[in-house]
């Protein structure tokens, strides 16, 4: 296997800094691709988490003046990762998420700042720093999308390029007249270029220039080529079908391992799962619940948006609160739905339990502790939580669309004969056709052999790195055939 340098380019990267499944990827990645020969150094903005956790920390390069002041480039380790970081305190030295200003709103200089990290990798690319000179560098989401507009303006050598959609309603569109503050030449501003309806486009640009797209299921990949599914982006996907490929996630199956999981109350695994009542019992109690070890306890552990559809399950509660089901919610987001959940928890006193916010303990105890995992999104580009529920024997019930209709086999009568069945799909993605799947559910919870089966059949799955590291590896390899 011919060794190869490869430059991850993201906004997000666990265990350092995460809002959502973009954090999980990039960085659980990098170490199942080390067993494939793949060297990646992963390259992330200097926000305060990042800085707090480098060690080791070198300084590579000094920009005097970079989008508005001074920025340095460090190379470091944290989080078990190899990390180019760019230190541009006007940029990146401010308080909570990556995205968001404490009033919710996008932070107002959000194309700079990412446009920082679009040209730092390119120079890195092109060079910048000669003890590790990528081969590709695979660039996430639009946050990255500039990394091949930077490098198309660059002469050779240039290394390969990848870009990954993780979330297709996020493009990062800004108006044309940033053009020159980016550092962008009006020759760029084209429909082969940045141009996206008068505006400038960070993922379109990234789709229009890099040598390969990719995104994280293979039905995803078509849904993105679809007026419905595209978002105004299935015109350009379309015309470079040939390059689109859809490459499954995985989670890392040592950060979610039921067996040696210190957040749960017992660990246990698909030969001892008794013990799961245990982490049951600790979740009724942790929110509220009724301790009652026969109510069906549905789970969710989701950010608060539109996309998951979390409407619909407010909307059939009483449906899936009837015979004394359970419902054990984590999240945070739209503030809408964080009032509904709230108001439903009092509404539904030891029936629902609900914490609004981020909470990483909580997310295992829910997998380790609920019966079933409802993730009944509108789209869901792939989605880690129903492959998490899987390994954790928590059955997932799923909307028909993105990763979750490629990674869940629906228990229809010959999936439970053949043993085949992991969960439950429904479709169309409507209130309808969610109740039905609860039903379903509530039906085969009383054959409690057949639900044991179910939860045997999932967590024997491989939802490891392990088959995705191979596709990207070869992904790469033929970007730079020998
Ligand atoms: P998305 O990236 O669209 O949010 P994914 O299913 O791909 O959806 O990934 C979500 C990740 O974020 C999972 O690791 C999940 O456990 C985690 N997560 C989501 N909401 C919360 C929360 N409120 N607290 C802790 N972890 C969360
Ligand atoms: C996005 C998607 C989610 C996917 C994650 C990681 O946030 O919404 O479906 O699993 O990225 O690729």
């Amino acid at each position: 296997m011919k060794p190869l340098n490869v430059l991850s380019v993201t906004s997000e990267v666990f265990p350092i800094i995460k809002t959502g499944g973009l954090a999980d990827v990039a960085g659980a990645l990098p170490s199942a691709l080390a067993q494939e020969g793949v060297t990646v150094v992963t390259m992330v903005p200097g926000y305060p988490a990042v800085l707090k956790s480098l060690e080791r920390s070198e300084v590579l390069h000094q920009y005097p003046s970079f989008f508005g002041g001074a920025a340095r480039l460090l190379s470091g380790r944290a989080g078990g990762l190899n990390l180019f970081v760019i230190d541009a305190p006007h940029l990146f030295e401010r308080p909570g998420s990556p995205y968001l200003a404490p009033n919710g709103r996008d932070w107002p200089d959000n194309a700079r700042r990412f446009a920082a990290l679009g040209l730092a990798a390119a120079d890195i690319g092109q060079g910048l720093t000669p003890g590790f000179i990528p081969d590709v560098i695979h660039a996430h989401d639009w946050q990255a999308g500039l990394v091949p507009v930077y490098l198309s303006l660059t002469g050779d050598p240039r290394p390969g390029t990848v870009i990954t959609i993780h979330n297709i309603a996020f493009q990062g569109i800004f108006p044309a007249d940033l053009l020159f503050e980016l550092g962008l030449p009006t020759s760029v501003f084209t429909v082969d270029g940045v141009e996206y309806y008068g505006q400038i486009g960070f993922l379109k640009a990234g789709l229009q220039l890099a040598d390969r797209i990719t995104t994280v299921s293979p039905t995803y990949a078509k849904e993105i080529q679809t007026p419905e599914g595209g978002m105004g982006l299935d015109g350009l996907l379309r015309a470079r079908s040939n390059i689109v490929s859809g490459i499954l996630n995985g989670i890392d199956d040592k950060v979610w391992d039921p067996s040696t999981d210190a957040h749960l109350a017992r660990p246990y695994d698909r030969n001892s799962l008794e013990a799961r009542a245990l982490n049951k019992r600790t979740l009724q109690e942790r929110l509220g619940l009724k301790p009652d070890p026969d109510a069906l306890l549905f789970g969710v552990v989701s950010r608060l948006s539109e996309q998951k559809g979390l409407d619909l399950v407010l909307a059939g509660l009483s449906r899936l609160l009837a015979d004394g089901a359970q419902l054990a919610l984590l999240g945070a987001g739209d503030k809408a739905l964080e009032d509904s959940f709230q108001t439903a928890r009092i509404v539904y006193p030891g029936q629902v339990g609900c914490f609004i916010g981020y909470d990483e303990k909580l997310a295992h105890q829910i997998q380790g502790g609920s019966d079933a995992l409802l993730v009944p999104s509108r789209f869901e580009p792939c989605g880690l939580t129903q492959l998490c529920a899987m390994r954790y024997g928590s059955i997932p019930i799923v909307s028909r669309v993105g990763g979750l209709a490629d990674t869940i086999i629906d228990a229809n009568e010959m999936a439970i004969a053949t043993s085949a069945a992991t969960g439950f799909q429904f479709g169309p993605v409507n209130l309808g056709a969610a109740l039905d799947a609860f039903d379903r559910a509530k039906n085969l919870w009383r054959d409690k052999d057949a639900w044991r089966r179910l939860q045997v059949n999932g967590m024997g799955a491989d939802v490891s790195w392990h088959r995705p590291a191979r596709q990207y590896a070869s992904l790469y390899r033929s970007l730079r055939p020998s």
